[in-house]
């Protein structure tokens, strides 16, 4: 999500090339707007709008700026619009440095009202311009630049990486907390970014630096000094060999792969985003005051919805009811009025079956709010108030680490309307983390077993049965087999008719459905089939199934959420066996417009 990139170089040049080619390498991050700063013996140039790359460049005449030292910036909007002021770089009150930023300062807003009350001239909402004030404060109060940085480092809140210069110097300055960030060392330049892919067709010398390092970046040099007590840190460049391709991969063989394994790093951004957002509380009270509540989506996204309604039941004792988008408009929108409230959930913003219901039900009256992970997508504009999933870009069509914020998100929303603390959240990322070291092994194992297979259904109950619904999908959209998701007691109701020797049949069991979905698995069991149960470590469940995932202890809301991963690693495993490209399966599209 956003990206900076940062160049020094000895004399005034055309830098404008060298950045618009930097940006377009973090395009991929995905973005609404886009900004340029040069500086050069004083001055700084700022330009920057909402738009892409090329268009934003063409209409500045970005390619013409000129200067000793250069920042751009790929904005993807959270605090702030999509909108010119938010685009970042930023300046300081006096124009005297320009900064830009990715990741999030959680508490942007608080610094903000301080900066203001401290009289420096706040021109927008967005935590990039916070960052540079931060440095602006010490200066203020007298500090060196680097000291002033050192203390900035301090009270910026979040995971993000930051680039600051001044007009009248030489260098630039950087550092990072929780986010990525890599230097490069060239001939007779030095350069900054938030990803090594964006670096590597300069130079493939880099450094690495760690969180609570500030770095500072001359024409022919760098030096890493601690924040802690400014001391210089050694650091030998290394490097680079991999081809670009596997770079820009992560070093994963697919997007999914690597999206997958980003999913704990994204949860951890979006805990800390809605903990930031002053709107989540006045959202919460509308949905407690509702008279119905929908969660609308299509495919995964309304997966994800189904699993918030659940939560929402079981968490707040609130009823929800999950709907597929376009069924919205026959069945509910003729029975709504203003007295109800949707959540529009999308990856994209742009489902054009979701914009339709959105478009209905706000014609009825509806309160219409939104979860999106595309910020400036049409979602994110029509409904009142759309929450970010702070996902960054999602490559791969098959959506994974989208539908695990959207889940979160919905799981955070239920834990503020029921009172409950949602610090207990806070254990998620490392969860997920856990689930996927622990799992990943034996998913491998069992995906060569059935691999055979073009036939299987994916079973759940309570809180997992959206997310066998969503495994099932998983399946069918990269393995093309045919996999059905469907409720475990319901299999009995038919589909049991299906079952033959080694036939897969996959269990994701909560906690408190153990004994019912050992009936289940026995039912189909003494019928020949090959059962494999995600679930939380149980002596039960290991005396019945054939096999069984262990997921790590928590509770039957947060193993719900941990149930999917095993799942989209069985999906992608089994696709790549089979010789398919998980990232782009035949027939299907990332973002879907068409009625
Ligand atoms: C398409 C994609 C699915 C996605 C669905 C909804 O069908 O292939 O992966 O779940 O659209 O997309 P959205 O962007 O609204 O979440």
């Amino acid at each position: 999500m956003c990206g900076i990139f940062g160049y020094v170089t000895t004399n005034e040049v055309e830098l404008g090339p060298i950045l618009i080619e930097a940006a377009k390498r973090l395009t991929y991050r995905g973005y609404d707007s886009v900004g340029a700063a040069t500086l050069n013996n004083g001055r700084i140039d700022l330009r920057k709008d909402v738009g892409k790359v090329d268009i934003v460049a063409a209409k500045y005449n970005i390619s013409e700026m000129r200067g000793q030292r250069g920042i751009t910036q790929l904005r993807w909007a959270t605090f702030g619009e999509p909108s010119q002021i938010n685009a970042q770089p930023h300046i300081d009150s006096d124009g005297d440095m320009v900064g830009a930023h990715n990741g999030n300062v959680v508490n942007n807003v608080e610094l903000r009202e301080q900066f203001i009350a401290e009289g420096m001239t706040v021109r927008s909402q967005n935590d990039g311009e916070t960052c540079v004030h931060a440095v602006e404060r010490y200066i203020n109060r007298g500090y060196e630049f680097i000291d002033a940085i050192r203390l900035a480092y301090g009270d910026l809140e979040g995971d993000y990486a930051f680039v600051i210069g001044r007009a009248n110097d030489d260098k630039l300055y950087a550092f990072k907390k929780g986010s990525g960030m890599v230097v490069g060392l060239g001939a007779g330049f030095t350069c900054v970014s938030s990803d090594l892919p964006s670096i590597l067709p300069l130079t493939r010398e880099v450094i690495r630096p760690q969180d609570g390092e500030i770095v500072t970046l001359w024409a022919d040099k760098v030096e890493v000094r601690s924040v802690k007590d400014g001391k210089q840190i050694q650091r030998m460049p290394e490097t680079v060999t991999e081809s670009m391709d596997a770079v820009q991969k992560g070093g994963y063989p697919h997007f999914m792969l690597k999206e997958i394994h980003e999913q704990s790093q994204v949860a951890r951004e979006l805990s800390h985003v809605l903990n930031g957002n002053r709107e989540v509380d006045g959202l919460v009270e509308k949905l407690k005051n509702a008279r119905h509540l929908y969660f609308i989506g299509c495919g995964t996204s309304y997966h994800a919805a189904s699993v918030g309604a659940v939560y929402f039941a079981q968490l707040a004792g609130k009823p929800v009811i999950p709907v597929l988008a376009p069924q919205f408009i026959p069945q509910y929108a003729p029975a709504v009025s203003y007295e109800d409230v949707g959540i529009f959930v999308s990856q994209s913003g742009e489902t054009k079956d979701v914009l339709n219901a959105l478009e209905t039900a706000e014609a009825r009256g509806m309160a219409c709010f939104g979860l999106a992970n595309v910020v400036g997508s049409t979602l994110t504009k029509s409904a009142s108030l759309c929450l970010p999933l702070c996902c960054g870009y999602e490559i791969s069509v098959p959506a994974t680490k989208t539908f695990t914020n959207q889940v979160v998100t919905f799981l955070y929303l239920a834990y503020k309307m029921a009172n409950k603390d949602v610090r207990e959240l806070d254990r998620i990322p490392e969860l997920m983390e856990q689930t996927i070291e622990m799992v990943e092994p034996q998913i491998k194992e069992i995906a060569k077993d059935i691999n055979e297979w073009n036939d299987m259904y994916c079973l759940g109950y309570g809180a997992t049965y959206a997310i066998a619904l969503e495994g099932a999908l998983k399946l069918k959209e990269i393995t093309y087999a045919h996999c059905e998701g469907m409720l475990s007691t319901e299999f009995k109701h038919g589909p049991l008719s299906a079952v033959s020797r080694g036939f897969p049949i996959i269990f994701v069991a909560g906690p408190n459905d153990v004994p019912l979905i050992i009936s289940g698995i026995n039912e189909v069991k003494v019928r020949g089939a090959r059962t494999i149960v995600v679930a939380e470590e149980d002596a039960r469940l290991r005396a019945n199934a054939d096999d069984v995932i262990v997921l790590p202890k928590s509770d039957p809301q947060i193993s719900a959420l941990l149930g999917v991963l095993p799942l989209q690693l069985l999906s992608y495993h089994m696709s790549v066996m089979r010789g398919f490209d998980p990232d782009f399966p035949r027939n299907l599209s990332k973002t879907l417009t068409v009625d």
